[in-house]
């Protein structure tokens, strides 16, 4: 694991942001891995101001997000694929019909499930952006004694409602379920780059880091990839050190 500590915020977004797109610049048709929630935002800003001063285009590549509610329409402004589009998709110059996200209103599922993996079964994420959650979760993978491979939906853990209700109006709006990319297709991206901010993290950081690989701790998997380059703020480190 290369690790890399930053002052600012901005440092770590600038560098996180210029993985990708070196990433993109290297191989036009790149298949990207995204994240949603507050860590992405900065990143997203520092991708798209490369693309407005014509440093990339995005036009060839292909995104694949790691989840989405269910339950949710793509129009609702709580949903990952409207939050994508806010953030990134409607200021770049990549097609839309490039840009995956699991559908959270399939009828379906298990159906649902079996498509996205077979589309990532066959464009493989070259780059795969994560996030950290309080308890260890990645994508929507939860502390679980036993973790899925693939994708899959799953019923949120009280805390990940409770941290995501910031977004929402109130708990009550806060979806239950979310389907979600499985630990198995995370790990088979070629890169993955963990970008992790702020204090409240830290334990988790160290835990993820340095501690047991456990199917309670999801993100520990990500201890047994050989390519994860982790990003963090001194806050985030500050039990590393
Ligand atoms: C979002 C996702 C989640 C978040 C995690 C951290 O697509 O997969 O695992 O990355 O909950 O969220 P923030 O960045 O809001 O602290």
């Amino acid at each position: 694991m290369e690790m890399l500590m930053f002052d600012t915020q901005q440092e770590l977004d600038a560098y996180a942001a210029q993985l990708f797109i070196n990433t993109v610049k290297e191989k036009p048709n790149a298949v990207l891995g995204l994240a949603t929630g507050s860590t992405p935002i900065g990143i997203y800003d520092k991708m798209v101001e490369s693309y407005k001063e014509n440093k990339v285009s995005f036009k060839e590549v292909t995104t694949f997000n790691l989840d989405e509610y269910v339950g949710i329409t793509p129009e609702n402004d709580q949903s990952y694929a409207y939050y994508m589009n806010k953030h990134l998709f409607s200021h770049i110059d990549i097609p839309a019909a490039q840009t995956h996200l699991p559908n959270g209103m399939a009828p379906d599922m298990e159906g649902e499930s079996a498509r996205y993996d077979a589309m990532l079964e066959s464009q493989p994420v070259d780059i795969q952006l994560l996030g950290l959650g309080h308890n260890g979760h990645i994508g929507f993978n939860e502390p679980d004694v036993n973790l899925s491979g693939g994708t899959h939906a799953v019923k949120l853990k009280k805390e990940t409602r409770e941290a995501n209700a910031r977004f929402f109006a109130s708990m009550d709006e806060v979806p239950e379920y979310a389907i979600t990319m499985g630990v198995g297709s995370i790990l088979k991206a070629n890169t993955i780059v963990l970008a992790v901010r702020g204090s409240d993290k830290a334990e988790i950081v160290k835990e993820a880091l340095t501690g047991p690989i456990t199917t309670s701790v999801p993100a520990s998997l990500l201890q047994t990839h050989a390519r994860v380059i982790v990003l963090l703020d001194r806050e985030a480190g500050r039990m590393l050190v």
